[in-house]
């Protein structure tokens, strides 16, 4: 593959010179960066907001937070007063150190005033993406055993309360909700809270944040992170962010998901950052419009997003005033060397992909601003942490020999486990020394990395990562479904889309108004983004002997391509 490179750019880097870093770079100059490294008290969410506080960021602004119908801006001085309010309501809610505390909402001002708050009294985070239905939040509240819930009147009714024994409290934003039994005010807790918090002073192993991501097979999983990842989260937040004391900086994410934490919470504040968050849905105005009002420098987004702004036309775009941009980063699924191009075509700047995943807790292979760019590939490890490409024994693999993606075990943001499933925990380190990440990619000569595809049938839409095995189960509880084989098929827009092949139960015909009602049986049992938006019936699906759906058959059959060994597929 021969692509033309972009040069690196001259500037005032975080990193300036990549080579030299990633012979030296030794992690625990970054603890000297945190106020624990001489008192000995560590919590991430002290690091991220008081810590600027007691420096000279009192008066800075932490928060933009703006939606159709709020307008706000928070000081650091600010988010230190509510996330300690936040803090103390849960306390007083009974919530202890290892708690898990859900939050279940949109973005919000609250949203991270909770999650802030939740951490300083060392509980253990989990946010859930709003879009999930009523199976989706009760499949990850019981598995994490949930002890206290935070959400809106609007979602409550997807949260089945009376079958979660250990949800012992559920917080409600809104005003004028009137308290019954477990069901709390938020607000005016809030509002009378003390302003002064006793944090919780924790383990740098001690649980963070719990996020649920889609494997192949199996419910998803709870990833969990611990207070350690501060280091990665700030380092990468210099170097690959680049972040810098004037910058505005705006991560697109939802905390529903990793990179709106790790990206959209964690490293922009850990480092004294403003951060700009937009609430709503996407459109090409709304979001151009909020690149203009906050005069965004650095911005970080998905390919998916960026090929939607591309269809949406450049003339949209040139009624906007977007010269503040200094900086662009992407991740979630690879970064077309078209999207690229059309970066430097409407920008004059280069996007910058990255690549890691909820399992890693933060970025592990980056192209840098000070590095020259090969469009297509997600460039190199971050200094610090070893990838290599290798064969099924663990055997490092030569320069474009396409194999398993693996990163050297240990890195500071590393999961820590797989929550109540230990054993799936290790199936990632079943290589001695290395964490296999489920990708199949290859390195040039140069050390540059270059994604090749999933190993497993992980679906990626719209730079969600959607597990076949969910999606499957959810469409077999259909009256109608008697097998169900789903699998991601290429879409230019969405990177994949949801195919769904069916077999229908006898009895049942095969119509227009049976498709609609199974796809929106999903949307409402499981999510609107896991919701096939392609169904084909067939009589029968391809299975193995075992009864496994075979979905590399069904891709094959979808794509044309050989179906391959067969000797497995019962006849
Ligand atoms: C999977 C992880 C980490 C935040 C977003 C997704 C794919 C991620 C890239 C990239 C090609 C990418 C991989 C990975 N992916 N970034 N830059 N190029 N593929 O997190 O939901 O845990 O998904 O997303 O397949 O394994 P996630």
């Amino acid at each position: 593959m021969k692509v033309q490179a972009l040069p690196s750019v001259e500037g005032n880097f975080n990193l300036k010179n990549y080579e030299e870093a990633a012979e030296s770079f030794d992690w625990s100059t970054v603890e000297q960066q945190f106020t624990w490294s001489e008192t000995g008290k560590l919590n991430l969410a002290y690091e991220a907001i008081d810590r600027h506080v007691s420096g000279d960021r009192a008066n800075k602004v932490a928060l933009y937070y703006s939606d159709a119908n709020r307008d706000e801006q928070y000081t650091f001085e600010d988010m230190k007063k509510y996330s300690n309010k936040a803090g103390n309501i849960l306390r007083d809610a009974g919530v202890k150190k290892g708690d898990r505390v859900f939050i279940f909402m949109p973005r919000s001002p609250e949203l991270y005033f909770a999650v802030l708050g939740a951490i300083k009294i060392g509980a253990i985070v989990g946010p859930l993406f709003e879009a999930f239905m009523e199976g989706a939040v009760r499949d990850r509240l019981e598995d994490s055993d949930a002890k206290v819930l935070v959400t809106t009147p609007a979602l409550l009714e997807r949260v089945p309360v009376g079958d979660l024994p250990n949800l012992e409290s559920v917080f409600i934003i809104d005003e004028s909700y009137e308290e019954n039994g477990p069901y709390l005010n938020f607000l005016t807790r809030l509002n009378g809270a003390n302003e002064d918090l006793d944090i919780e002073w924790v383990d740098r192993e001690d649980g963070l944040i719990l996020h649920y991501t889609s494997g192949s097979t199996g419910k998803p999983k709870g990833v969990l992170h611990v207070h350690n990842a501060m280091l990665q989260h700030y380092q990468t937040a210099k170097w690959v962010l680049d972040l810098q004391e004037d910058d505005i900086y705006w991560c697109t994410a939802d905390p529903g998901w990793v990179t709106g934490t790790s990206y959209g919470i964690f490293g922009p504040w850990l480092v004294g950052a403003t951060n700009v968050i937009r609430g709503g849905r996407f459109s090409p105005q709304d979001w151009y419009e909020t690149l203009e009002r906050y005069k965004v420098t650095v911005w970080y987004s998905a390919p998916t997003a960026f090929r939607m702004l591309m269809s949406a036309g450049d003339e949209v775009l040139k009624k906007y005033d977007l010269s503040s941009l200094r900086h662009l980063l992407s991740v979630g699924e690879p970064l077309n060397p078209e999207v690229v191009r059309w970066g430097m075509k409407v920008f004059d700047l280069r996007i910058h992909d990255t690549w890691w995943m909820t399992e890693t807790g933060a970025q592990i292979i980056c192209n840098y601003p000070c590095m020259e760019i090969r469009p297509g590939s997600m460039g190199k490890p971050i200094p610090g942490v070893k990838a290599a490409i290798i064969d099924d024994q663990g055997n490092e693999l030569p320069p474009n020999r396409m194999g398993n993606l693996a990163i050297q075990k240990g890195w500071p943001s590393m999961m820590r486990t797989v929550w109540n499933n230990e054993e799936k925990y290790k199936s990632y380190f079943e290589i001695e020394g290395w964490y296999v990440s489920g990708d199949s990619a290859y390195m040039d000569e140069d050390g540059y990395f270059w994604f090749q595809g999933r190993i497993d049938d992980v679906i990626m839409t719209a730079g969600e990562r959607v597990g076949p095995f969910e999606v499957e189960s959810k469409l077999v509880e259909h009256p109608a479904v008697a097998e169900a084989g789903v699998i991601g098929k290429p879409d230019p827009v969405r990177g994949e889309i949801i195919k769904a092949f069916i077999a229908l139960r006898d009895g049942y015909e095969v119509s227009d108004e049976l498709q609609e009602d199974i796809r929106n049986f999903v949307k409402k049992g499981l999510a609107a983004h896991a919701a096939p938006r392609e169904i084909e019936f067939r009589d029968k699906l391809p299975k193995t002997r075992s009864g496994k759906i075979m979905r590399r058959v069904l891709k094959a059959w979808e794509l044309d391509l050989p179906t391959g060994d067969l000797s497995t597929m019962e006849d």
